[in-house]
């Protein structure tokens, strides 16, 4: 499983890296972006996830 935040649709509300720093970080801009590789393991999915369905522009991704 890998997670992407789509660029051109963040909108920097921020609620990805608040619900999980160790899976996202911001910018200069305050927009998310996938710390590391963003392969997710059994520890992050649930986190990830999370922060997916909150994400208030629909811009986590979640791949098999
Ligand atoms: Fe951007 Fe959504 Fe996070 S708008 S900063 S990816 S909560």
């Amino acid at each position: 499983m890998k997670v992407s935040i789509d660029a051109d649709r963040c909108q920097g509300h921020g609620r990805c890296f608040n619900m999980a720093p160790d899976i996202f970080g911001f910018d200069d801009l305050g927009n998310g972006y996938v710390l590391g590789d963003g392969v997710l393991t059994s520890e992050t999915l649930d986190r990830a996830r999370l922060a997916q369905a909150n994400c208030p522009e629909h811009a986590i991704a979640i791949e098999e």
